[in-house]
């Protein structure tokens, strides 16, 4: 079967680790996919660093609308961010029939409602695993792992940004700002920070996941919202004295009326495991009635990381569109005879 053509929008950061990723471990991600996956147009309005990154041998526009246009292309991976010229394109995307996986939070935390309908009218998938929590398969267990339960609540750290900022202050004493501009270098902030910072981009992952937990719309605009920027270095230092870690949280429970949402900074008893996730690390509690507690931990940003989940969306997608029975249901497609094959 011919491999699935993708399309990238935007290889930045996350974009890039993409691409090395699908070339580094292709073979492995052929045969669980049951299909070759290949990048083979990408866009970016700097066409000169995406040549650097893609090398020869793949066509690179400046026009996303070239990859939308283009009957080749089944899947568009959408890496832009934000919610303008993003939003016209995921839309025209899906309406030209390509799947979409993106990473980005803030467009489906906004417009979803709209956009999922968009793809449901038209039978296409909008796979986000990247959206939220970066590199841990967050809506992968919420979807698939915990689809038995009655989810009671979330609770998360699902910014690394803040999370490495409050650690550092923490740790080195080291000031907010200067914490900051070394999370911009490590490539963990937002394009504009004061998303980080502010809970606004804790909030858009906590929406999204609100929304799978408890089957309503994606609802951002309700959400309480937060940040760290009134916190100083002497709350950190009294809540550590009482025994507790300010820990910046996405929370999302069930209330006697509705669905609560809200991120605001937490004291966090130090000996729970979920105060002792450090720097950049994101970690996700998830309670339901018949698992009780489960607990996520991974890095929640960064270029492999969300390459990681960016993936998972393209094989899955693959999956669906294999001639191939045996890789619709990937746990038997068994990748070696014996433990000494698999181990080469
Ligand atoms: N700015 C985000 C963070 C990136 O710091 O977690 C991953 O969504």
């Amino acid at each position: 079967m011919k491999p699935i053509q993708v399309g990238l929008l935007g290889i930045g950061t996350v974009g890039s680790g993409v691409f090395n990723v699908l070339q580094r471990n292709q073979e492995e991600i052929r045969r669980r996919a049951g299909r070759g996956i290949e990048i083979t147009m990408v866009a970016d309005l700097d066409v000169a660093r995406a040549r650097a990154v893609v090398g020869e041998g793949i066509q690179v526009v400046n026009d996303a609308r070239a990859i939308i246009a283009n009957p080749d292309i089944d899947i568009v991976i959408e890496l832009i961010g934000g919610y303008g010229i993003a939003r016209a394109l995921v839309l025209e995307a899906i309406a030209a029939g390509k799947h979409v996986v993106t990473a980005n939070k803030a467009l489906l935390a906004v417009h979803g409602t709209e956009i999922f309908a968009a793809a449901s009218a038209k039978g296409v998938m909008v796979a986000f695993e990247a959206a939220v929590a970066g590199g841990i398969p967050i809506i992968k267990a919420l979807r698939e792992g915990l689809t038995a339960n009655r989810i009671q609540w979330i609770a998360g750290i699902i910014n690394g940004t803040t999370n490495f900022i409050l650690s550092e202050m923490r740790d080195k004493g080291l000031d907010f700002d200067v914490v900051l501009k070394e999370a911009q270098r490590l490539g963990y902030a937002e394009a504009d920070p004061t998303f980080d910072i502010e809970g606004v981009d804790a909030a858009h992952k906590v929406t999204l996941m609100s929304a799978i937990a408890f089957g309503i719309p994606v609802q951002f605009d309700k959400a309480y919202v937060e940040g760290i920027t009134k916190l100083g270095a002497a709350d950190i230092k009294y809540a550590e004295q009482l025994g507790y870690r300010i820990k910046l949280l996405g929370i999302t429970k069930r209330a006697d009326k509705g669905v609560e949402l809200r991120v605001h900074p937490s004291l966090v008893p130090a000996k729970r495991l979920i105060a002792n996730v450090e720097g950049a690390m994101n970690a996700v509690v998830v309670q339901g009635d018949a698992v009780g507690s489960t607990l996520y931990y991974g890095k929640g940003a960064g270029s492999e990381p969300t390459a990681s989940a960016v993936i998972a969306d393209l094989v899955d997608i693959a999956r669906l569109h294999t001639a191939d029975p045996e890789h619709r249901v990937p746990h038997l497609a068994f990748q070696a005879n014996t433990l000494a094959d698999a181990m080469g």
